[in-house]
């Protein structure tokens, strides 16, 4: 960035010209004549003269010492360095290597297939979904800042392992104008999947700004350029159920109250779904909200209680189980409607299967475009005892089980999608229940973190022959 700064007026470079020219003021200015001095004619011609011969030289030093206007912005042809807020997003792209490796990956390679930008490609549902579009011959390409807000070598072996598949994760950050006006420059994506947020409920208490820049700033950077890009791609973008907060309409259906979100997270989801309505309504973005309800899955995120607790009681270590106070006076354990990863990824693919286009060229409408929102869950909410009493089964240890009154951090008590919305538009049928998909995830978890217990659990994949060899020589597939 600094080569640019430097041709600007009123740089280091054009303060230094002016302050080559300012001694000759001062010489001039001493020999100035009193004001009180009267003149004749013949002498004031003669000044005139004189300091107009003064003036044009001094234009003339001033226009030779400025520095030239800047050029207009050229295509990088070597890589270059973005900062952003996040500590861990230092970035490098461009080049003619970069933008060949660019094109690469977004190239289709099935007939009517999408060109898709995936952000957040190597976080937990992202990596999933590249994974499925790439095997079916879409185009893709990620987009991830990787930063540290849980183990980066986690988001890295995903990356790596949708590199091995094809697809490239540029790594950059959503609110970076630059790199993504680059990016549809580059490519004419269709869609564009944007999953790239700062997720999760309680972490706002520490660092309540990292959700206004990625779901908030982060959101608006993207639709700018989505909606600046020609052609415009269609937007199917991760809302949250989380955006249902305080409402206690069972099962959560589309039409229900959003306006009493319980976290900023939430808040900033829910703020997200309003500014892309205006995206839609002003530039005719194509634009689908999905709200998904606690995905969980192999290659999950660690700050998900299904991902510690299996940590912890492998650990040894106790678990705290929140209890809510229910109906009437006793006490519930929180429920959620966890939701297999796949089915999530199966959702996501409608979405964009059944987007509309988007409208708008040059920045400007040309007509109506598709503003859609559905929820993506399970429809069939579980205890947080029962998931623990899974967990417990399938990894042959007891928990430590430490039961609090649920604190006010942002979780609510209970979750339930009601999906007949996604089902009669996307076709969406969720077909995967808790405890097949905790046995996924379990075996995942066992190969990754620990493969010597995996052997012990005989729960190692041999089907095809290529289980995966812990955390460096993953498995071959994001499943
Ligand atoms: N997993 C769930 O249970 C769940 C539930 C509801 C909604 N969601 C939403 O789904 C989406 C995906 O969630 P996930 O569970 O995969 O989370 P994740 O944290 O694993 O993935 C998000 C990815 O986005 C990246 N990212 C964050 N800020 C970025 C930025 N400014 N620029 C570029 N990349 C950035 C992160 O590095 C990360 O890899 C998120 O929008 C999340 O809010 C998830």
């Amino acid at each position: 960035m600094a080569p640019q700064l430097t041709g600007v007026p009123g740089s280091g470079a054009a303060a230094g010209g002016a302050a080559a020219v300012k001694p000759q003021f001062h010489h001039y200015h001493h020999r100035l004549p009193p004001r009180h001095h009267h003149s004749s004619p013949a002498s004031l011609l003669s000044k005139l003269a004189f300091w107009s011969v003064c003036s044009l030289s001094l234009l003339l030093a001033f226009l030779l010492l400025s520095p030239a206007a800047p050029a207009p912005r050229a295509a990088p042809e070597s890589p270059r360095r973005s900062l952003h807020a996040s500590p861990s997003s230092t970035t490098s792209w461009g080049g003619a290597a970069w933008e060949k490796k660019v094109r690469a990956s977004a190239r289709i390679r099935r007939s009517g297939g999408h060109s898709v930008l995936v952000t957040g490609a190597a976080g937990f549902v992202g990596c999933h979904a590249a994974a499925a579009l790439r095997r079916r011959g879409d185009g893709v390409l990620g987009l991830d800042n990787f930063n540290d807000y849980y183990d980066t070598a986690l988001k890295r072996g995903r990356a790596a392992l949708l590199a091995r598949s094809g697809v490239y994760v540029v790594h950059g950050d959503i609110a970076d104008a630059e790199l993504l006006a680059k990016l549809f420059d580059v490519v004419p994506f269709t869609h564009v999947l944007h999953l790239a947020a700062q997720a999760g409920v309680r972490h706002a208490l520490v660092d309540p700004m990292s959700y206004v820049r990625a779901n908030v700033a982060g959101l608006v950077a993207l639709l700018e350029a989505a909606r600046a890009a020609n052609p415009q791609p269609a937007v199917v973008w991760a809302s949250s159920s989380s955006v249902y907060g305080l409402n206690s309409h069972v099962p959560f259906s589309e039409h229900d109250r959003t306006d009493r979100p319980a976290s900023l997270y939430a808040a900033t989801k829910k703020a997200g779904e309003e500014i892309a309505h205006v995206y839609n309504h002003i530039y005719g973005l194509s634009l689908t909200a999905l709200r998904f309800f606690t995905v969980y899955g192999p290659w999950g995120r660690p700050d998900m209680a299904y991902f510690f607790f299996t940590k912890d009681i492998l650990a040894g270590r106790p678990i705290t189980i929140y209890e809510s106070a229910g109906g009437g006076s006793h006490q519930t354990t929180i429920s959620r409607d966890f939701t297999y990863v796949d089915d999530i990824v199966k959702g996501c693919v409608a979405a964009l299967d059944t987007a509309g286009r988007s409208t708008g060229s040059g920045g400007k409408k040309r007509g109506t475009a598709p503003f859609r929102t559905y929820n993506l869950g399970n429809t069939s909410p579980v205890p947080v005892t029962q998931l623990v009493d899974l967990l417990e089964k399938l990894l042959k240890v007891k928990a430590v089980r430490k039961v609090v009154k649920m604190p006010r951090n942002g979780d609510v008590p209970y979750t339930h999608a009601n999906v007949s919305l996604a089902q009669r538009e996307l076709g969406y049928r969720p077909s995967t229940d808790l405890q097949t998909g905790l046995k996924k995830f379990v075996r995942w978890y066992l190969e990754y973190y620990h493969p010597e217990l995996a052997e012990k659990h005989k729960l190692r994949t041999s089907s095809n022959g290529k289980g995966s060899r812990g955390r460096n020589g993953s498995s071959s597939s994001a499943r």
